[in-house]
């Protein structure tokens, strides 16, 4: 059985992107491989968040990711936080990691862009931190986005690293996983790229009836069809890309039809999706407040992800301190 970890930051909530594009496929995965999905309340801190918006943050991912279908009885769901080898581990694989190799990392210098008031060494370690994530278990399999790809390099590198200068086994190389599929790709509903929190142009899952037709409605088109059989530009494939998602063969096949034949309106494909992403997403929803109205099953699921994680993780420390050198008195 291959072992996979993937985490996901804690601050912000889900948006349709990290739905279709990560956790529905972690929910099929969950039962055929050991899977490690977390939260990565840590790596939050390079942004400095306030420390009442934390735990709230935390929370609402966690029940995001129950109400997403991941299983917490198949896979172990849990917090970095509560997971205190993360941390020693780090440190250990901070000793082997060169300050000119991390400078260069492109999300770093993307990073340093976008927050030149706060390059903390939590964010030129970010890569650091994310490798002992993920090497802490061993994992093979690390199924995240194309953006995460240099992180995921550092991983490897590291991992090999290790395995070079202390003469062992120790960690696997983990890999990217793309699910056996081809990658999916979420756009936005500004008419061109992906959907993202920074890029300002998601639906959340959190997101009410009145939000989403609002977005949906005024998502980008262009000036129509101008003769039939007419290439799509990119914001009308984008739209008909999510509609892939939510709604059925026969809505897509009609506003296609439409849109050949030069008699499609952009307002009516608009409505359908956003009637559509509603009937969806109103599931989800339930699911997301009944597990935030019940305290005691989020803290059972935590506590319980907690001590599984511990367990691999502190095996892990142990074997890597040894190939160090500590020993007991
Ligand atoms: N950096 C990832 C992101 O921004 C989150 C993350 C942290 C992660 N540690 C990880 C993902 C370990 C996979 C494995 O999305």
């Amino acid at each position: 059985m291959e072992i996979v970890v993937s985490g996901i930051r804690s601050t912000g909530n889900l948006h349709l992107g990290n739905y279709f594009g990560a956790l529905r496929n972690f929910t099929r995965m969950q039962h055929k491989n050991k899977c490690f999905f977390f939260i990565a309340d840590y790596h939050s801190l390079t942004t400095h968040p306030i420390p009442a918006d934390l735990h709230g943050n935390v929370r609402h991912v966690l029940a995001e990711y129950l109400a997403c279908g991941i299983d917490p009885g198949a896979a172990t769901i849990y917090l970095q936080s509560d997971v205190p080898e993360v941390t020693e581990l780090y440190l250990l694989l901070n000793m082997i990691s060169y300050t000119g190799e991390l400078e260069r990392t492109t999300t770093f210098k993307d990073k340093v862009r976008n927050q030149p008031d706060n390059v903390n060494a939590g964010l030129l370690t970010y890569p650091v931190l994310m490798a002992a994530d993920i090497l802490i278990h061993k994992a093979d399999k690390v199924p995240v986005g194309k953006d995460q790809q240099p992180h995921l390099e550092i991983t490897r590198k590291l991992a090999r690293r290790f395995n070079n200068m202390y003469k062992s086994e120790c960690f696997p190389e983990p890999e990217a996983y793309n699910f056996g599929e081809k990658l999916v790709k979420i756009p936005g509903l500004d008419g061109s790229g992906k959907m993202g929190k920074s890029e300002g142009n998601a639906i959340y899952l959190a997101d009410d009836e009145k939000t989403v037709r609002k977005k949906v409605m005024r998502a980008v088109t262009d000036s129509g069809p101008t003769g039939p059989g007419q290439e799509m530009t990119e914001p009308i494939r984008n739209l008909f890309t999510i509609m892939h998602f939510v709604s059925g063969p026969d809505t897509i096949q009609h506003f296609k039809d439409r849109y050949n034949d030069c008699t499609i309106r952009y307002g009516d494909l608009k409505k359908q999706l956003a009637d559509d992403l509603v009937i969806f997403m109103k599931p989800i929803q339930g699911r997301i407040n009944d597990i935030l109205a019940n305290e005691d099953y989020l803290a059972r699921v935590a506590s319980e992800g907690a001590e599984r994680a511990r367990e691999s993780a502190s095996a892990t420390v142990r074997e890597v301190r040894e190939l160090i050198g500590f020993k007991p008195f």
